[in-house]
């Protein structure tokens, strides 16, 4: 390629030269670097890009068979995050962004270790991979992002309106979570499919989770994908109010992952079919957020579930427990099978081949999979040969538009329990995560959403898993606008499997399907062991006494607070009077 640099200053000028550049402004910024730039670039690419990018830019590196979205492709000059219009090419800064802080939630990784010269290196070169950054007219002026608007009321809901109005909520949702009707449609660019954003989770979003980003985003939308630029649509004030209403849908600015759940005691009866004392129940037990991962140890592995984090909470009685999981699809599958040993044949593990959803169309799977990863016959048409040409075949070969709900695998969610609690000598002893070992099996909680009901079963080891019914587990579910709720109630004790006794923390751990994604058995998103804790009950009567002295030493201790605390500000009114000011060093430590 030519290796011209055309780079022009604007100097203070006339009037008619600013008009000149004005009108010419992509000239202006036409900067390929130079020849040792760009070879000291490649240094650097070939070092810590090109396993994933590709030697030649062309997004096909070694790691990208595994990798979901796809590494971008250098030679197409397309660009999702951009702050030039919709089209265009990214500026340096918007490539240095993005090299800097990475995308979160796919595997492109921040480099804060690379100086700001190497970055601009490999810009540099990454750029030579089109020629395209030759091309004047490729280049568009960069957004003006204003300072954000005060979130009032006011602005949220005009936000709102703007929201409706615009119809973001056809991919994105009514509330954001990435359910809209058109949202198990989308393709990208290269026609893998692609989710909408879920916009009640800031965090994930690749192109970064400030009111700046989001400007952005929509502002000049993100290229080779669905998301459309509305920088035409929208007046600079309304998206600004669409900034704060999408903010407003955010749950927090990061996800707060926890480890424990704090099971509430509460005197109510549990009603599984009472949706109204139950939610109240529900209400005053603290929510944990965990974390889930593919399953990529075992056959059936997952690399990219959709499902990234599961919300829990737990509340008991004298005599049972309850827990309540929630999770956001983008659709509500409930006419498939599933169940936690169902085979997942070896070319149909997450192979990477689609796009960003791990949802392989016909056309994928056949393309991608003629060669040598060919499955024996046996494992077409042998024991898995009924699975897939028996009810699901339609399904199956037109599962990636399949917009109304047909898929061939259920949506399911299981909690995984140790079937006994380690001893307390080595409390940290505990089942293999993955459906526990031969040792030390585990117990499944498991819910095929297609029937809304708990079936148990007994792991040890995912070649072996049994239903089991020693213990009687109730569940129901709900489908609401992108988030599923699935509460589950059992006796707190238990013969064959975990009891729930007071102040005991009982590990646990959690497993969702989405069948959408084509996941059932060991393809899943799975969390590790975490813990649910059982909160003492007030009402334990030997602690009566005790706890009638702890009261005494507490409202003790209270009157103490109180009366340091009135001396301190009355200290600090005496010093502000005589025009001496209170350092926080000399903050009473209360
Ligand atoms: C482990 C794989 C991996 C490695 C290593 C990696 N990337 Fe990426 N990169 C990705 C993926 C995946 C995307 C696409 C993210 C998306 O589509 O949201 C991406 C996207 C990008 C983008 C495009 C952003 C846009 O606006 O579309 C740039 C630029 C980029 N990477 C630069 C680099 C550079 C420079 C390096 C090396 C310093 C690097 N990447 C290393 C996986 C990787
Ligand atoms: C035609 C479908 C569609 C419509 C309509 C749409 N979006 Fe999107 N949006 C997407 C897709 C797909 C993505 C994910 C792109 C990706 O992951 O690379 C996305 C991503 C986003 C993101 C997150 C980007 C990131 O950094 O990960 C935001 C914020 C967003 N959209 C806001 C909006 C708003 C606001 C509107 C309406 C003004 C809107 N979208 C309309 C499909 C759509």
């Amino acid at each position: 390629m030519t290796a011209h640099t055309m780079r022009r200053t604007r100097t203070a000028a006339t009037f008619a030269t600013a008009a000149l550049i004005l009108a010419l402004p992509a000239v202006a910024q036409v900067d390929l670097g130079t020849e040792e730039q760009r070879a000291a670039g490649k240094v650097v690419y070939d070092k810590y890009c090109g396993q994933c990018h590709g030697d030649t830019g062309d997004g096909n590196g070694y790691a990208t068979p595994r990798v979901k979205p796809k590494p971008r492709d250098f030679t197409t000059g397309t660009y999702k995050f951009r702050t030039t219009p919709n089209g265009m090419l990214p500026t340096d800064d918007d490539l240095r962004r993005i090299i800097e802080i990475g995308a979160p939630y796919t595997s492109m990784p921040g480099w804060p270790n690379l100086t700001s010269a190497e970055i601009q290196n490999v810009i540099y070169y990454i750029k030579s991979f089109s020629s395209d950054f030759e091309n004047p007219d490729r280049y568009g002026e960069p957004i003006e992002i204003p300072r954000p608007l005060e979130s009032t009321e006011e602005s949220v809901a005009r936000g709102r309106v703007v929201y409706e109005e615009q119809g973001c909520g056809s991919c994105h949702g009514e509330v954001g979570r990435g359910d809209g009707a058109s949202a198990p449609t989308l393709v990208n660019d290269k026609g893998d499919p692609i989710r909408a954003a879920d916009l009640t989770q800031r965090w994930t979003y690749r192109g970064g989770p400030t009111k700046e980003d989001i400007y952005r985003t929509f502002s000049t939308g993100l290229n080779g994908t669905p998301m459309p630029s509305y920088a035409d649509s929208l007046e600079v004030e309304d998206r600004q109010h669409l900034v704060n209403y999408v903010y407003s849908l955010g749950d927090g600015d990061d996800p707060n992952y926890g480890t424990l759940i704090t099971a509430v005691y509460s005197e109510e009866p549990i009603d599984l079919q009472d949706e109204e004392t139950l939610d109240a129940l529900f209400e005053s037990a603290p929510m944990t957020r965990f974390p889930l991962v593919g399953q990529i140890t075992e056959p059936g592995r997952n690399f990219f579930p959709p499902v990234t984090s599961i919300e829990a909470q737990a509340v008991y009685n004298r005599d049972e427990i309850a827990f309540r999981v929630r999770w956001h699809d983008l659709r509500a599958d409930t006419s498939g099978r599933n169940n936690p040993s169902l085979e997942v044949p070896m070319w149909d593990e997450d192979n990477g081949i689609g796009g960003d959803a791990a949802d392989d169309s016909g056309d994928d799977f056949f393309g991608d999979f003629g060669g040598e990863e060919a499955p024996a016959e046996d494992d077409f048409f042998g024991d898995s040969g009924d699975d897939f040409f028996g009810d699901g075949g339609d399904d199956f070969f037109g599962t990636a538009d399949a917009g109304a709900g047909g898929a061939e695998f259920s949506d399911a969610v299981a909690l995984q329990f140790p079937a006994s609690l380690a001893p307390e000598e080595t409390p940290e002893l505990k089942p293999y995560f993955l459906y526990g070992d031969a040792q030390n099996p585990v117990d499944l909680w498991f819910v095929n959403l297609t029937y809304g009901v708990a079936d148990t079963f007994r792991g040890r080891g995912s070649d072996s898993i049994e239903p089991t019914e020693a213990d009687v587990v109730e569940a129901v579910s709900s489908y609401d606008q992108g988030a599923w709720t699935v509460t589950y109630k059992r006796r707190r004790s238990s013969r064959a499997g975990v009891s729930f006794a007071e102040e005991q923390y009982t590990p646990l751990a959690f497993s969702v399907w989405d069948g959408f994604n084509r996941e059932r058995g060991n393809k899943r998103a799975l969390s590790s062991w975490f813990y649910v804790y059982t909160e003492p009950s007030v009402e334990q009567a030997v602690a009566g006494p005790v706890l009638r002295a702890a009261l005494i030493v507490l409202a003790i201790e209270l009157l103490v607070v109180f009366l340091v605390r009135r001396r301190a500000r009355q200290k600090a009114a005496d010093e502000e009077a005589s025009g001496a000011t209170l350092t926080a060093g000399e903050a009473p430590a209360v």
